[in-house]
């Protein structure tokens, strides 16, 4: 099976394109990724070095029809798995134009490539974010596929805007897409912009933790592996024209993931600063996965203090990964987003 993972130097396709290699042995990975800032090739080291001819890297944009259109006759893909996207809520608030760019525009590219060279199954990636916010009082509701779409940030609004494209090549075209939206990941080769690796960063260096507001915004963690493991079940088993929500069993407040990062450094509260709180701040995220437990199988696997101990020792072990790509245009971007709030 000639597979495209797009987004596969990234923290999420990376772990995939792992997955896939050592568990499917005939399949071959053309991974497509621009490298922007969060797409770092160190990623798959080892799978370059141990998978070398099933294994393929091309830089490139998934939005540059004439690139990809390239690439899809050359390689007859029998599939695409589209984790390519600009992925940060804050970058998204500064600047949304990125994001319509690779979100939007970047999955039409690879719908209309899909179709046109009748590609059998199509895999879109999105978030439990496409469907806006819960009370924190509500505390037996979460997420059904069924829900209505109800992004608050640039970003899931380009995450909803793909979802809805994908929903109408199905529609309109009778297109294999199926599309999983997943709650917040952590996990090893996470950038250090996201709320666990910043905030361990930052510990480490005994610099003050920004948290936004209140802190008693609630996100439901689910460990990268679990949710790659039930992309893998959608890619094999998946119905097209379905949804399917994955979640990680583990509600918890930004301050409690922030206390248990503290506690793991051997620090105290007291470099928690309460700062200006992320406009358009999403309250509590919570997902009902029962679809995809009942048609797919999936089921979170991982204890969340458990797996949040695995990562930083990761991230411990690794000191030398998160300073390569943390530099230039990363800094400069802390220093405008956070600069006025600590
Ligand atoms: P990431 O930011 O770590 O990686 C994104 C990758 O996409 C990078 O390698 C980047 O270079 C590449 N990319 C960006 N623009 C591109 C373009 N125009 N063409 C080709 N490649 C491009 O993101 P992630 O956290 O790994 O997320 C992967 C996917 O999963 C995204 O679609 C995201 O919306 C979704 N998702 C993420 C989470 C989470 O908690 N991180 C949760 C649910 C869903
Ligand atoms: P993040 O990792 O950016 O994921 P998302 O916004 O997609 O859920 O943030 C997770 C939560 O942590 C979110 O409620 C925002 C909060 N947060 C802070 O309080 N301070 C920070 O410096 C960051 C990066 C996030």
């Amino acid at each position: 099976m000639r597979i495209l993972i797009t987004g596969g130097c990234g923290f999420i396709g990376s772990n995939f394109i792992r997955l896939l290699l050592h568990s499917d042995s005939g399949a071959m990975v053309y991974n497509v990724d621009k490298l922007t800032y969060a797409g770092n090739p160190a990623n798959l080291d080892d799978v370059s070095a141990a998978f070398k001819e099933r294994y393929r890297l091309i830089r490139a944009d998934i939005a540059d029809a004439a690139a990809m259109g390239r690439l899809f006759r050359e390689a007859c893909f029998d599939a695409v798995v589209n984790f390519a996207a600009e992925s940060h809520v804050d970058r998204s608030i500064v600047d949304s134009a990125p994001f319509i760019h690779t979100n939007i525009l970047g999955t039409q590219t690879l719908l209309s490539l899909t179709r046109e060279h009748g590609v059998g199954r199509f895999v879109h990636i999105s978030t439990d974010e496409v469907y806006g916010s819960l009370p924190l009082e509500q505390k037996n509701r979460a997420f059904k596929e069924s829900d209505p779409l109800e992004p608050n940030s640039p970003y899931s609004a380009s995450k909803a805007s793909a979802d809805l494209l994908c929903r109408a090549w199905h529609e309109t075209y009778g297109f294999p897409a199926i599309i999983t939206r997943c709650s917040n990941n952590y996990g090893p080769c996470q950038f250090p912009e996201k709320l666990i690796p910043f905030m361990y960063a930052r510990a480490c260096a005994n610099e003050p933790l920004p948290v936004y507001g209140d802190g008693k915004n609630v996100r439901d963690w689910i460990h990268v592996e679990d949710h790659c493991k039930g992309v893998l079940l959608a890619l094999q088993k998946g119905r097209p024209g379905a949804v399917y929500n994955f979640g990680g069993n583990a509600e918890r407040s930004n301050l409690d993931v922030v206390r248990a990062i503290l506690s793991y450094c051997g620090k105290n509260d007291s470099l928690i600063r309460h700062v200006k709180d992320r406009p358009g701040h999403d309250r509590r995220y919570a997902m009902d996965y029962s679809r995809a437990a009942e048609e797919l199988g999936f089921a979170p696997s991982r204890d969340f203090e458990q797996g949040l101990t695995a990562t930083l020792d990761w991230y411990a072990r690794n000191r030398g990964w998160t300073e390569h790509i943390t530099s230039g245009a990363y800094l400069n971007f802390l220093q405008d987003w956070y600069g006025e709030r600590l």
